[in-house]
């Protein structure tokens, strides 16, 4: 269990009524939401602090696709550099905390029973991308609500890197193209909507993250990552 943790009062543990109410309401009719200033710049500083702490001591590791068995490293698809939340700094707590309050919002308004949530900064070096993908598959979802927090502040207009969402029907369609601004927060049905990450020309920092549903599949227990 967290520490017990210490509340100031110019910081919040719980997201903004206004923010949340257009979230669901963007998730229900569009699949997807995108929100500027969603999370405060200090928290974003901090987890920003965190992940170039990992990075100096080598605790990122090369992300691959495919979960269990299926694992593999592939550059060619994606070029970031992970490390799971593991609950070790007051900051990951506080943004866990809110993930919490998302997660409930969520379930209260949509009732998707979702359960649990697993997430991982990402460092994207320059000249890195993610090839257009989906998060999960219908039919085999237990990954259900995607969602991404962008760490970099004064993320400059060519500095490319921006998450780019394309329309269901057709994934030539580009819906929407995100900056990864400190703040800006992305959610999303996980298995409804393609994204990618497009090349970036500067060292770009997220936290990607997914709301789980234990689904088992064939008898098969929900896999771990
Ligand atoms: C992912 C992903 C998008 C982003 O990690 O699955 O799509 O903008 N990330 O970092
Ligand atoms: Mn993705």
């Amino acid at each position: 269990m967290p520490d017990k943790m210490p509340q100031t009062p110019d910081m919040h543990w719980t997201l903004d009524d206004h923010a949340l109410a257009r979230l669901v309401d963007d998730l229900v009719d569009q699949g997807w939401f995108v929100g500027e200033r969603f999370i405060s710049s200090k928290l974003c500083q901090a987890l920003h602090d965190e992940l170039h702490t990992l990075a100096a001591h080598e605790a990122l590791s090369d992300a691959g696709i495919g979960r269990g068995g299926q694992h593999q490293l592939r550059h060619d698809i994606r070029g970031d550099a992970i490390h799971w939340l593991d609950l070790k700094s007051q900051a990951q707590r506080h943004y866990l905390a809110l993930m919490d309050d998302l997660q409930q919002q969520i379930n209260r308004a949509l009732y998707l029973g979702l359960f649990e949530f697993e997430a991982h900064f990402a460092h994207y070096p320059p000249g890195a991308f993610y090839k257009t993908h989906f998060d999960s598959f219908q039919g085999r979802a237990n990954r259900i609500v995607s969602t991404v927090l962008y760490l970099n502040p004064d993320w400059p207009a060519e500095g490319g890197g921006e998450m780019a969402i394309y329309s269901s029907d057709d994934e030539q369609r580009e819906l929407t193209r995100v900056p990864p601004e400190a703040g800006t927060f992305v959610c999303f049905l996980s298995d409804q909507v393609p994204h990618a990450v497009l090349p970036t020309r500067h060292p770009r920092a997220s936290i990607a993250g997914w709301f789980r549903r234990n689904t088992s599949m064939e008898g098969l227990i929900d896999p771990a990552r």
